[in-house]
C-alpha cells in the first residue's frame, strides 16, 4: 500500500505503542518452555512476534490451544486489509495470553518446518531452545530471512555439542538437539539474538554458560531469567548462568520503545510535545534518547513500574525548536542498532550533516538498512551516501518525493517521519512493511492529526 503525506501540522495527543516486540518474543518462548502456567498480557500482534507463536505451537504441545489463536488472531486483517492503517482492525488484546507449559522436557520435534517468516530474533532464539531439545527441526524463513547470516549462531551452539547445520551460512537451519555443556562465548559482533540463544541453551547446558559481549545489547533475556529466578549474575563485563528450569510467571509487555521512537522524531520534525505512556524504559533500548538529545530533542522519562524485570513508564516530549546534527560513533551503535532509521528521520532535517560511523551490521538487517536509507532519502529530495559502513546525511530538510519501504519495517516508518516535515508532498511505497513491529502506525499517525492518505 502507498501513501501520501502532507507536511504541516503538529502532533496533538498522547500515544500508547504496541507491546515490545523483542520482550514478546522472549516471553513467549519463556511461557511455553516454562514448568507450569504464564499469563501474559498485552503482546502485540506484530507479524514478527506471531510468528514466534506459530512456532512454538509446532514444539510445545500443551502451549499450542492459545498460541495458535493468538498467531493467526488478526491474520487475515493484518494480511489483508493492513492493520497498520484499516480503523477498523483492533488491535489492542483485552484478554491476556495464557500459555501452558510443561517444561523444556515437554517439547516434541515439529512435524513440519518452523517458518520463523521475517523474524531473525525468532530464528536465532529457536535455535538456542532447539539446540538440547532431542528432536530433529529445521527453521526455515522468507526471501530476506533466508539471506541473513546465520553461522553466527550456529557456531556457539554447535561448541556447546548441539548438532546444527546449514548451506552456505544461511537458513534453512537444521537444528538435532544433543545433550550440551556450557561454554565462555565472546563474539566479534555485539548480538542479543546470538546472546539470548546462547543463554536460552546455557539453562539445559551442564556447567557454566559465560557471555563476554564486546558492546552492550539489549538485556531482556538476562532480565526475565533473573526475574523468574535463575542462578545467573550479570555484571558489565560478563554474564555467567547455570542450568536452570523456570516456572510459569504473569507480566505486561511494555510498549516498544522502538517504535515510540518514530513518534518521538515525528514530534521533533513538526515542533509538536507529545506524551507516550505504558512504554519500555529499559537503558539498554532508550539510548536513543540520548542521541535525540545531542540532536536538540529533549525528553523526560518517568520509570512508574517493573514488569519481568523491564522498567516501563512514560516518555514526554518537548517541543523540538530545531534540530542539530550529530556523530554516532561505532561504539554506541549497537545500543541504536534498530533506531539509525529513525535517527537518519531527523538527521535530514537538521541544520547541518550527520555522520552514523561503522554502522555495518544494518547491511545485514531486513534489508541492507545502510543502502535503503540512502536510496529513500534521494527519493525524497535529500542527499545521502555511504561510504565502506558509514552512513552520512545532509541536513537541510527535503523537497519530498516518493521513496520505497523495500519491505522493511523500520524504512517504510522512517521514511513517513522524514516525509512529516519536507517542504512538499511525498508518497511512500509498500508502508505495511510497518505491520512487521508497529501494526496500527498510520493509524496513531491520524489519531495524533498527520495528513496521511491512502493513493
Ligand atoms: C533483537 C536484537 C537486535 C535487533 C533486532 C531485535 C532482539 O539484533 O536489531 O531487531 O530481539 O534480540 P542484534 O542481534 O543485531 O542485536
Amino acid at each position: 500500500m502507498d501513501v501520501e503525506i502532507a507536511p504541516g501540522p503538529s502532533l496533538k495527543g498522547a500515544a500508547e505503542v504496541p507491546g515490545d516486540k523483542s520482550i514478546a518474543h522472549r516471553w513467549l518462548i519463556l511461557a511455553a518452555t516454562g514448568a507450569g502456567t504464564s499469563e501474559i498480557h498485552g503482546a502485540p500482534p506484530s507479524l514478527d512476534v506471531r510468528s514466534t507463536a506459530r512456532c512454538l505451537t509446532g514444539i510445545a504441545p500443551k502451549a499450542r490451544p492459545s498460541l495458535d489463536v493468538f498467531a493467526k488472531k488478526g491474520a487475515s486483517a493484518v494480511e489483508g486489509a493492513g492493520s497498520t492503517w484499516n480503523d477498523q482492525v483492533d488491535l489492542s488484546p483485552r484478554t491476556p495470553l495464557q500459555v501452558e507449559g510443561e517444561g523444556r522436557r515437554g517439547l516434541v520435534g515439529p512435524a513440519a518446518p518452523l517458518d520463523c517468516g521475517n523474524s531473525g530474533t525468532t530464528m536465532r532464539l529457536l535455535a538456542g531452545v532447539l539446540a538440547s531439545v532431542p528432536v530433529h527441526s529445521v527453521l526455515t524463513g522468507d526471501e530476506s530471512l533466508s539471506r541473513r547470516p546465520m553461522e553466527r549462531v550456529a557456531r556457539p551452539l554447535r561448541e556447546m555439542g548441539a548438532r546444527v547445520s546449514m548451506s552456505d551460512g544461511h537458513a534453512p537451519i537444521e537444528v538435532e538437539g544433543c545433550p550440551l555443556r556450557g561454554i565462555t562465548f565472546a563474539p566479534e559482533v555485539p548480538t542479543a539474538q546470538v546472546k539470548s540463544a546462547v543463554l536460552l541453551a546455557g539453562l539445559s547446558a551442564s556447567g557454566e554458560t559465560i557471555v563476554r559481549e564486546p558492546a552492550r545489547t539489549r538485556d531482556h533475556t538476562e532480565r526475565a531469567l533473573q526475574a523468574l529466578g535463575a542462578p545467573i549474575a550479570i555484571t558489565p563485563e560478563e554474564i555467567r548462568l547455570a542450568a536452570f528450569q523456570h516456572p510459569g510467571f504473569a507480566g505486561a509487555v511494555p510498549g516498544d520503545a522502538s517504535s515510540a521512537a518514530f513518534l518521538i522524531a515525528a514530534s521533533a520534525v513538526t515542533g509538536s510535545s507529545l506524551m507516550i505512556r505504558n512504554v519500555g524504559l529499559n537503558p539498554s533500548r532508550v539510548h536513543f534518547l540520548a542521541v535525540m538529545e545531542r540532536m536538540g530533542v529533549h525528553t523526560t522519562c518517568t520509570v512508574e513500574r517493573t514488569e519481568v524485570g523491564e522498567p516501563v513508564g512514560s516518555i514526554e516530549v518537548e517541543a523540538c525548536e530545531g534540530i542539530a546534527p550529530v556523530i554516532v560513533e561505532p561504539s554506541e551503535l549497537p545500543l541504536v542498532i534498530d533506531e539509525v532509521p529513525v535517527l537518519a528521520a531527523l538527521a535530514v532535517h537538521a541544520a547541518g550533516d550527520s555522520w552514523f560511523n561503522g554502522a555495518g551490521e544494518l547491511r545485514v538487517k531486513e534489508s541492507d538498512r545502510v543502502a535503503a536509507i540512502v536510496e529513500a532519502i534521494r527519493g525524497l529530495g535529500g542527499a545521502a551516501a555511504d561510504e565502506g559502513d558509514d552512513l552520512v546525511l545532509a541536513g537541510g530538510g527535503l523537497e519530498g518525493g516518493r521513496a520505497d519501504a523495500g519491505g522493511d519495517h523500520r524504512i517504510a516508518m522512517a521514511m513517513v517521519v522524514a516525509a512529516l516535515a519536507c517542504r512538499g508532498p511525498s508518497v511512500i511505497q509498500g508502508v505495511e512493511a510497518a505491520d512487521v513491529s508497529y501494526p496500527g502506525f498510520v493509524q496513531a499517525l491520524r489519531r495524533l492529526g498527520v495528513l496521511i492518505e491512502e493513493v
